[in-house]
């Protein structure tokens, strides 16, 4: 049935720091996206709250050491040099003392592989604020995440992955088209995000970086029935309010339909 038993999940893992960023074909030109973006369109791709330098500054050491790079740079333009390091989107958040309990806003971010959100319109937010577009997140998972963000320590970093359908293949997109882009299942797009989370030693602040996939639906199915009916049965089972936030709704049928053909 559609919308049944469906529940966003935490879903984190432990990450091993060795494989902290995930070296791959798309590398490089990943890379010449986020300097052309950098280059053409910083204001929409680099933004901030001017408390966050100390933290930003942390964030881009940490990912600099792992690549075995150093910068000149300071606060939020150091974090711009990590970014110009490795393919993944950085975000900082900063941890505020309210009375016994820890505030994590969002103070800085270098996204150039935004699925049809504005960076710009997140900074300064919380977690439930940011989120605030994503349907069941704050009945599913607001306080989960606010809790496994909470309790995360520098040395139990994690990771997560996400999905979604999109009718276009840039990793660059932060607008949502007003309607469909594409007429069959065959010309969608499966993005799959994976993300880290590592707590910073010395500012307590905390690194979460996103690494967008796009691989075509008709090569995704190759990887055989398994992979097909677990597809089926994830864009099924998404309640309709889910399925329009992550631009299935349109498809859906369609999209069942032709990966049912597929197994027949
Ligand atoms: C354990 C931690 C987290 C979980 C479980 C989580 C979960 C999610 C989920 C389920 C979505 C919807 C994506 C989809 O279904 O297509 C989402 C979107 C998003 N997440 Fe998170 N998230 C986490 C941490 C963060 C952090 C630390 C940031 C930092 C900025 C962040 C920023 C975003 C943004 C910007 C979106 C897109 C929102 C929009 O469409 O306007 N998330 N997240």
């Amino acid at each position: 049935m559609v919308g049944d038993a469906f529940r966003h999940r935490v879903g984190v893992k432990p990450l091993e720091v060795a494989k902290w960023f995930v070296r791959d074909a798309d590398w490089e030109p990943t890379l010449d996206m986020k300097r052309a973006l950098i280059a053409d369109r910083r204001h929409e791709v680099v933004s901030f709250r001017d408390d966050c330098h100390d933290v930003a500054q942390e964030a881009a050491e940490l990912v600099l050491a792992w690549v075995g790079k150093s910068t000149s740079q300071t606060g939020v333009d150091a974090l711009v040099d990590a970014a110009l390091a490795v393919p993944d989107d950085l975000t900082v958040l900063r941890s505020v003392a309210a009375g016994d309990a820890e505030q994590l806003p969002f103070v800085a971010g270098v996204v150039c592989s935004p699925s049809r959100w504005r960076l710009a319109d997140k900074i300064g937010q919380d977690m439930l604020a940011v989120h605030k577009p994503v349907a069941l997140y704050a009945e599913h998972i607001g306080a989960a995440v606010d809790t496994t963000l909470t309790r995360l320590s520098p040395d139990k970093p994690v990771w997560r992955s996400n999905w979604t359908l999109e009718d276009h293949p840039a990793l660059f997109q932060p607008h949502s088209p007003s309607e469909p882009l594409v007429e069959h299942p065959t010309e969608l797009w499966i993005r799959i995000e994976r993300e880290t989370l590592r707590r910073l030693p010395q500012t307590r602040g905390i690194l979460f970086t996103i690494r967008g996939f796009q691989e075509p639906l008709t090569t995704y199915v190759q990887r055989g029935t398994q992979a097909i009916s677990t597809l089926r049965e994830l864009v099924s089972r998404l309640p309709d309010s889910l399925a329009r936030y992550k631009s299935v709704y349109d498809y859906r049928a369609a999209t069942i339909s032709w990966l049912d053909s597929l197994i027949a």
